[in-house]
Order: C-alpha cells, then structure tokens, then sequence
C-alpha cells in the first residue's frame, strides 16, 4: 500500500489549489479524479473565460447555514491573492461590472496555471481513478481502495464539488463520505439556476425568448438583485434570475421590477402631458421591447390613449410594471445549474482549516459543504480561499 501525507480527491478548483499549497509546505501529495482531465468545470466556467475571482469579496456574498463560517479563510486568502497569482502567470484579465474579474483570452490558462503549481510543488495528480471505499485505521491513518491500487494518507481533503451538471462528472460522493463519518449533511438543490415556466405561462412567453431587459428582482425574503432578466423557450434567466434563484424556494413567488430605473408613474404623467394622444402601446414601446409590451398587456388597454385611461388603469399599470409578481414552476435543476446549495454542514467543520471536528485529518474544502456563492466569481473564490486554508493545515 502505497502512502502520501495528504491525499485530495477531485482535482477541480479547490483540489488543485489546496495541492498546491500543501506541496509547497512540502507535504507529499497525491490528488485523485474519476474524470479523464482535470478543472473540467473550470474550462466551461464564464463562457469559457473563467470568471475566477471578483474585486470586492464580503461573506455576505455567500450562502451558508452558519453565516460567520467564511470569514476566516476569505479574510486570509483574499481575491488580491489570487489575482497576483494570475498576474506572476502572465494570464491577462478584465474587469466586467460588479467587479467581476475574467480571463482574456480562455478559461484553460487557469487550468494549466493551477497544474504549472501543482508540478512546481512536486504534487502527483492520478486522473481515471474510482475511489471504491475509505477506512480510518486505529492509528488514524486513512485507506483508500482505488481503482488503481490501494493508498493511504494521513490527511484526507475532500474536493469532489457538489451536483450541478452531473454531465461534466458531478457525483455525491462527498457527501457520502461525509455521512459514512457521522457527519451531517444539509439538503441539496440547485443554485444559480434558470426558473421554468408552468405550462400556461410558457405558451404565453415562450414567443418572448431572446428578448433581454435591464430589472430589478426581488424574492419573498427581500433580497433582491438589478441585473439583466433574460426570457427563454422554458422560462426566465440571464443574472438576475440566477443570483435570485439562490435565495427561491419552490412555491414562492418573486417580484420584477421592469422599470428599475425610472419612475413609471411620474414618466407617464410626463408622457400625458406631452403627448395625451399618444396610444399606451407607443408610450410603453419607448420603455420597454415591443414584443414584451404585448405579451403582458391586454390588447384594448394598449390600443388606447393615454387620455382615455383612468386612474385605476393608470395605477395598475406603475404596479404591473415595478411590481409584476411570477410564480415560477420550478428550475432547470442540477443539469444547467451553477452551483449546489446545502452539503456537508459547516457547523462539523473548522472554519480556519476546513477539519471535521469529529474526525481529525479529514477535510472538506469547495462546493462540496454548505457555501455558495453568488454569481460574479465568488463560488471560485471560496474554492481557492477554502483550498488554501486545508493546504496550510494538512
Ligand atoms: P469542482 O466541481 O470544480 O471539482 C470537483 C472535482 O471532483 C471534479 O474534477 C470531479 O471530476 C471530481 N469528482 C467528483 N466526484 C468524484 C468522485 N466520486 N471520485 C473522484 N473524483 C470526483 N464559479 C465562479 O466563481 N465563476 C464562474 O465563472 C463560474 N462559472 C460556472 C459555469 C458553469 C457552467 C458551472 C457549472 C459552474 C460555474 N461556476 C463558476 C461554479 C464553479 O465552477 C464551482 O463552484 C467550482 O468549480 C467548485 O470547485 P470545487 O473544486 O469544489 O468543485
């Protein structure tokens, strides 16, 4: 039985980043994978540009059940960090709105800069390898039956990722692992995810798809986010609806605020003034894209002067175009979604080296347990933040 100091598995973000680290302490460390290549959702990642970090990091940019468990390791590997790496990698970037850093040219130079470390740090990486079963030994040392022979360690880290888009690999083996040492584990579903139409509707705004409008949306617990909403074939997307799905649960309704940048009320009185003549359609059409207007307004309302609508029209109208409240039908789950929410629970873990309290030398780092981020290079933040922490501490 071959043996390492510190065995990873999943050499995906956090892996690559913790066994880097950890190498460089000079630890011996062997990362383990199923896939046939490493960083696979790192290659997809931002349109395949990687959105690999954002400038302003604040814990409050992350989902968790215990909201205090990310400070430590985002205050000690900071964006700045990861971005001098990249830099002393010659990777050139761009900053996009809300600080969102991408590369300039392709995802893949994250990739091969996360193998360029891990072969500097003397860091063996082993792709193609099933993990048949883990045992803790009396001695506290860990065994591995692989597909590719049996290893031990006395470090185990955990880097498998969570659900989403189970095409590129996704397993729930961590979690399992996690549940064979009596850890808990929060329930899973899926995060920075298109909404899905209930059929009705979807006749109805399917004919919309394309179509794209600056917003402002707003879930039942009042977090809400102004970016773009994006209509589709099955339902609503684009940033908006994915930064919101995060704080959705099935059953609830969400409000959209169509006009986030104008007062509707004060614009069509201005409009009444001007042109009272002017029919609703023609007046909204300067607001809105016309195909919209149709589609959720009803064609005699439209038809309409501005003169001719009463009061309670006029209100309903501000309402319906700040306020319009959707009941989705669901999301398009684990297949397109971004992250997985819920996972191992951080309350078993340490928050300043990622252990399980209850089992000393197993690790959990990444998507894996209870942290998502928000959409804009946050969920890879906490994967190179989290791997960095179990890197100085294996
Ligand atoms: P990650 O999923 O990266 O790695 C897990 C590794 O474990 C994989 O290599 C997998 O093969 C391996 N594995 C799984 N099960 C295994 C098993 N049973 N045995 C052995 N190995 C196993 N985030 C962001 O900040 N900016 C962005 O631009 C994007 N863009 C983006 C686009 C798309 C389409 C998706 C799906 C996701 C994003 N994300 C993102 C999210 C980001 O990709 C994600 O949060 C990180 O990759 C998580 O890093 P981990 O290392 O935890 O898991």
């Amino acid at each position: 039985m071959k043996h390492h100091d510190v065995i990873i598995i999943g050499a995906g973000a956090a892996g690559l980043m913790c066994a880097a680290t950890a190498g460089y302490r000079g630890r011996d460390v062997l990362v383990l994978d199923n896939a046939k290549q490493a960083g696979r959702k790192i290659l997809i990642s931002g349109g395949g540009r990687c959105n690999f970090t954002n400038l302003k990091v604040e814990p409050a940019n992350f989902i968790c059940g215990n909201p205090h468990f990310v400070k430590s390791a985002l205050a000690r590997y900071p964006s700045q960090q990861f971005i001098e790496l990249v830099e002393r990698h010659g990777i050139e970037y761009h900053e996009r709105d809300h600080g969102q850093l991408f590369c300039n040219d392709s995802a893949k130079e994250i990739v091969t800069m996360l193998l360029t470390e891990c072969e500097w740090a003397g860091v063996s990486i082993k792709l193609r390898t099933d993990i048949l079963a883990v045992s803790k030994t009396e001695a506290g040392r860990f065994e591995l039956n692989t597909s590719n022979g049996e290893l031990s360690c006395d470090s185990l880290v955990i880097a498998t990722g969570g659900l989403s888009m189970p095409k590129l690999g996704a397993t729930p083996y961590g979690y399992q692992l996690a549940e064979q040492f009596g850890l808990k584990v929060l329930p899973t579903h899926a995060g920075l995810v298109p909404f899905t139409w209930h059929s009705e509707d979807k006749i109805r705004f399917e004919p919309l798809s394309g179509i794209a409008v600056p917003s402002r949306i707003t879930a039942k617990d009042g977090t809400a986010f102004s970016e773009a909403l994006l209509f589709t074939h099955r339902g609503l997307s684009g940033p908006a609806i994915l930064q919101i799905s995060n704080y959705w649960k099935a059953g609830e309704t969400i409000e959209i605020n169509l006009l986030p940048n104008m007062d509707a009320a004060q614009a069509l009185e201005q409009q009444l003034t001007a042109h009272p003549k002017q029919s609703l359609r023609n007046t909204l059409s300067q607001w809105l894209p016309k195909r919209l207007v149709e589609v959720l307004f009803d064609e005699a309302l439209l038809n309409k002067a501005l003169n001719q609508l009463v009061h309670a029209e006029r209100a309903k109208l501000v309402d319906d175009l700040h306020r319009w409240t959707v009941l989705m039908n669901g999301t398009e789950g684990y297949r397109t979604a971004e992250v997985t929410l819920g996972g191992v629970d951080t309350h078993e873990l340490s928050s300043k080296t990622m252990e399980a309290i209850k089992v000393p030398g197993l690790f959990f780092i990444g998507e894996v347990m209870d942290v998502s981020g928000w959409l804009g290079g946050f969920n890879f933040q906490w994967a190179w933040a989290s791997g960095v922490a179990a890197g100085q501490a294996v």
